[in-house]
């Protein structure tokens, strides 16, 4: 680090302030969207007492790099941390039906109780969790999972989401919602393209993109993105009006607030029925799924069954197979659609994806096609999503 020495000459002291911008832009986002500074706090202290120097000395620079007027904005923005009230644990998976009769076994044997009991089996979005808590009604804050013990502040970015309350009709001392923030495919594949056409970085998949859109130190940003949010379980609440899931999501419906899709089922028989549903519809889904959950309804057994180190011993996530494989690009072809637009369209040696022969892949557009350098003889990571993407 130089020390403070004047400058005598505006482009030398731009060329150094345009340094310093970079750093610190980068050490902000290392500091508070990725949790992991390179910097200790007196080496950044520095670098922005060099950059303050040097504005304060050519303050027609300030409307270009602004380092004296973002500093205190971008540490307000930074994201606080939460502690949830009960941590917001994740769930044990299976991978098949077998794997859920031994699930559904190990229940009744620790419940001591022959009959089946209801289970609730709902999507299991792929996007990322929140948790919304209220008191009296009113929005107190808004957390991301984190680790399950602390998340993010997230208030204002989910503030921004148009079906998302600030106020609700209840008045209940504590109220703490949970669910997912996602974004339809449809929504997700017209932002890349409007980011394409500014010529910035896309998301790979609806999941990031939901997750890099709450995650936004500015919500105006958030703002402009087409988040979604269902609502399907809840943190610390009291009193507690609902003794099962199904009346939950009637509580919840009741305050207009959006919620996760779900079926009641009472055997096996439809356990099955609502797998192979799923599983068939999952490419039309509107938004991307990657498994099923399944939860004891009545919260009075779910009390009984209760957790193991990880885990809730009355839920358990049924994932669906892997949706991509590996082939071989044939040939590339230009498709006209309806309104004439132009597609390129990848041919490809057919491969079985989760249960479905794939031999075509849309390629958006010549960038793309470009930018990831695909060439006809190529091996090609595809994921199927509804539409299918070669990576
Ligand atoms: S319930 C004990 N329901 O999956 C209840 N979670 O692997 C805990 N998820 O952290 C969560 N869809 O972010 C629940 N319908 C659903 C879900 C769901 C997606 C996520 C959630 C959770 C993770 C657990």
């Amino acid at each position: 680090m130089k020390n403070i020495s004047l400058f005598f000459d505006i482009e030398e002291a731009e060329k150094e302030l345009k340094t310093l911008s970079k750093k610190i832009k980068k050490a902000n986002e290392e500091y508070f969207l990725k949790d992991a500074p390179s910097l200790t706090d007196s080496e950044y202290d520095s670098l922005k007492k060099r950059a303050l120097k040097i504005e304060e000395q050519f303050p027609e620079l300030i409307r270009k790099y602004g380092i004296s007027k973002n500093v205190g904005a971008k540490v307000k923005s930074g994201f606080k941390k939460i502690t949830h009230a009960t941590p917001m644990i994740s769930l044990d998976n299976i991978f098949s039906l077998e794997a859920f009769s031994d699930f559904i076994q190990r229940l009744r044997k620790n419940l001591q109780q022959d009959v089946f009991p209801t289970i609730i089996a709902e999507p299991k979005l792929d996007g990322i969790g929140f948790s919304a808590r209220y008191e009296k009604g009113k929005l107190i804050h808004v957390a991301t999972r984190g680790d399950g013990k602390i998340g993010e502040d997230i208030t204002e970015n989910m503030k921004t989401i148009p079906e998302f309350k600030m106020s609700l009709q209840t008045d209940l001392d504590v109220l703490e919602l949970r669910g997912e923030v996602y974004l339809n495919k449809k929504d997700f594949f017209e932002m890349n393209q409007k980011l394409t056409e500014k010529g910035k970085k896309i998301f790979s998949n609806p999941r990031n993109a939901a997750a890099g859109s709450l995650r936004q130190l500015d919500s105006k940003i958030t703002a402009t993105r087409p988040l979604k949010f269902a609502v399907y379980t809840w943190g610390e609440v009291s009193p507690r009006p609902w003794k099962t899931q199904t009346e939950f999501f009637d509580f919840a419906k009741h305050l207009k607030l959006p919620i996760n899709l779900f079926t009641i089922c009472k055997n096996e028989k439809d356990i099955e029925n609502v797998y192979h549903k799923l599983e068939e519809n999952r490419a039309t889904f509107p938004c991307d799924i990657d498994g099923i959950v399944y939860k004891v309804n009545e919260i009075a057994l779910q009390e009984q069954l209760g957790m193991t180190a990880r885990a809730p011993r009355w839920a358990i996530a049924h994932k669906f197979p892997a949706e991509h494989a590996q082939t071989q690009l044939k040939n590339i072809r230009i498709q006209v659609g309806r309104t004439g637009v132009l597609t390129p369209v990848a041919d490809l040696e057919p491969v079985n994806i989760g249960g479905v022969l794939v031999s075509h892949a849309t390629l958006h557009n010549a960038d793309e096609i470009a930018r990831k350098d695909i060439r006809i003889g190529d091996t090609l990571l595809v994921e199927r999503s509804g539409d299918v993407i070669p990576k």
